[in-house]
């Protein structure tokens, strides 16, 4: 075998190999593969005389290594990321529960993860009757009359209701100018009103935390589209007075959106559409325990009302004759929001989940669910502020206004708490609560994980007290400290130009790259 000669940079020894891994361009060395080809026995083509100036001869400075090399580095990579199957994850507003395995395994059978949607309907029964049934109980559990599938997230969802309000007032003769919005909504609203091209109203809360209905009865006229009212809202608060908003709205021509992400809260016990909701959206990647990704892949159905069905994205799955079918003749239609017909793998794993628990697992899981964040709410108050006392439903939302006399800040204790062995809670929204720390540890968490939790909150709030800068300056035990995110933000590195390019040379240690 030739000698392969090393040109990456030179490394030293380290401990902790795992953690000091740097990155795979360091590691290149010209020539190296991880596979190898055997020779060719038939004539060599020319691809210059077949493609002409379209043969890439520039192939730019792509790593090369040897398999073992590729397979150490991205494992040892894994090892650095903090997931659900490590620990909790009690960021609120997100939840982040625990996927069961099998809603996998069901999504990897053959039939299932091979099926391709250009498949015709007569061969594509099984995966049409997987859409039309998942859509049947999502129907059943929010109470409302038709559904979509296709949206790729909870702001899309978000988007393709919105675009359907527009096309239903249309419709009437008039898009309506305006949609109302609470300040303690998720940011994904107002982002969604304003690009649907409606100029978005702030509502502001009452002292409980929830639509201030003579407010509203104020703000609500023949210029309002409709409300997006999150509910749960997003400091864990059920708007107990959902049918008088509704019925406000209502008199007016106006709509009512509920955004669903935190269903979650409610699946089992009440429905949307009995509390006379026309349209709304579900995070199947919160409620329905779908994987979360980095911005996808998630799914946002949306659900309405008889009124807003003719407004849905086409196609629709439809049942005729005992058999499945695809729905493209929908003249009123807001037309399609996402290729194919949504992100399918999810609909697999919300099916199988849904199915899995039955209607009365998933009742016990909200009630699990709202059950764990009010026994984190007992174990805190008092160490932690508590801006708003209405009982909570599947989150809790402290402040750090005890802790912040000592110059502790919320993301200063969700720093502290990875030194625990803990992913952070979601620091500083909602925006009405100045300081917020915002909890949800979903119904996947045991008594005994919880208490580990609280334990860990205690002794941080104890610490805070005492020893203050420990907190100031936390995280201690990463293997980064504190980024500094201003610099992140606003000049992000996110491309890997090489050494050369950079006028920097192999020899310089990676960290100066
Ligand atoms: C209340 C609320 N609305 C909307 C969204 C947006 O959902 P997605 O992140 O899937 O776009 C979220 C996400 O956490 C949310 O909590």
């Amino acid at each position: 075998m030739a000698e392969q000669k090393f040109v990456g940079t030179p490394r030293k020894a380290t401990t902790h190999v795992n953690q000091n891994e740097g990155l795979i361009f360091e590691k290149s060395s010209p020539g190296k593969k991880a596979y190898r080809l055997d020779e060719l026995d038939v004539p060599a083509v020319d691809a210059g005389a077949l493609l002409g100036k379209s043969v890439r001869k520039d192939y730019g400075s792509l790593p090369e290594l040897s398999e073992i090399e590729i397979v150490r580095h991205f494992t040892r990579l894994s090892t650095w990321n903090y997931a659900i199957d490590l620990g909790m994850f009690p960021l609120g507003s997100c939840t982040m529960k625990y996927n069961g395995r099998v809603n996998e395994a069901v999504s990897r059978f053959e039939g299932i993860a091979d099926a391709h949607p250009y498949q015709p309907e007569s061969l594509s029964q099984g995966t049409l009757g997987i859409m039309h049934d998942l859509s049947q109980y999502l129907i059943e559990i929010t109470g409302m009359d038709a559904i979509t599938l296709q949206p790729a997230a909870g702001a899309h969802g978000e988007f393709t209701g919105i675009l359907m309000i527009r096309a239903y007032h249309e419709s009437k003769g008039n898009a309506r100018k305006k949609i109302l919005i609470p300040d303690s909504a998720h940011g994904t609203n107002p982002a969604t009103a304003a690009v649907v091209g409606y100029q978005v109203q702030n509502l502001k809360s009452n002292a409980e935390g929830m639509v201030d209905l003579a407010e509203l009865e104020k703000l609500v006229d023949e210029d309002t589209a409709a409300l997006m009212l999150t509910n749960p809202s997003t400091i864990g608060v059920f708007e107990s007075d959902i049918h008088k908003i509704a019925d406000i709205l209502h008199a007016k021509g106006a709509l009512l959106y509920m955004d669903g992400a935190n269903m979650n809260a409610l699946v089992g016990k009440t429905r949307p559409g009995d509390f006379n909701v026309d349209v709304m959206h579900l995070n199947l990647h919160k409620t329905f325990s779908t994987p979360h990704g980095g911005g996808g892949p998630g799914s946002g159905p949306v659900a309405c009302k008889a009124i807003l069905e003719p407004f849905l994205p086409s196609p629709v799955v439809v049942k005729k004759d005992n058999k499945f079918a695809l729905d493209y003749n929908r003249p009123q239609s807001v037309g399609r929001v996402r290729a194919f017909y949504g992100n399918f793998g999810m609909f697999v794993r919300a099916l199988a989940y849904t199915l899995a628990n039955g209607y009365d697992g998933l009742r016990l899981t909200t009630e699990d669910a709202v059950l764990n964040a009010n026994y984190i709410r007992a174990k805190l108050e008092g160490i932690f502020d508590l801006p708003f006392k209405t009982r909570s439903m599947h989150e809790v939302v402290f402040s750090d206004k005890l802790q912040s006399k000592n110059g502790v800040k919320t993301g200063d204790m969700g720093k502290r708490l990875i030194d625990y062995g803990f992913h952070a809670y979601t620091v500083s929204f909602p925006l009405i609560v100045p300081g917020a720390m915002m909890i949800e540890p979903t119904e996947s968490e045991s008594r005994e994980e919880l208490d580990l939790l609280i334990d860990a909150l205690q002794q941080i709030a104890r610490e805070a007290e005492e020893n203050p800068n420990l907190v100031k300056t936390a995280p201690h035990t990463t293997r980064i400290r504190r980024l500094d995110e201003t610099t992140a933000a606003r000049k992000p590195v996110l491309r890997w130009k090489g050494p050369e390019q950079d006028g920097l040379t192999r020899d310089t240690p990676s960290k100066e790259w």
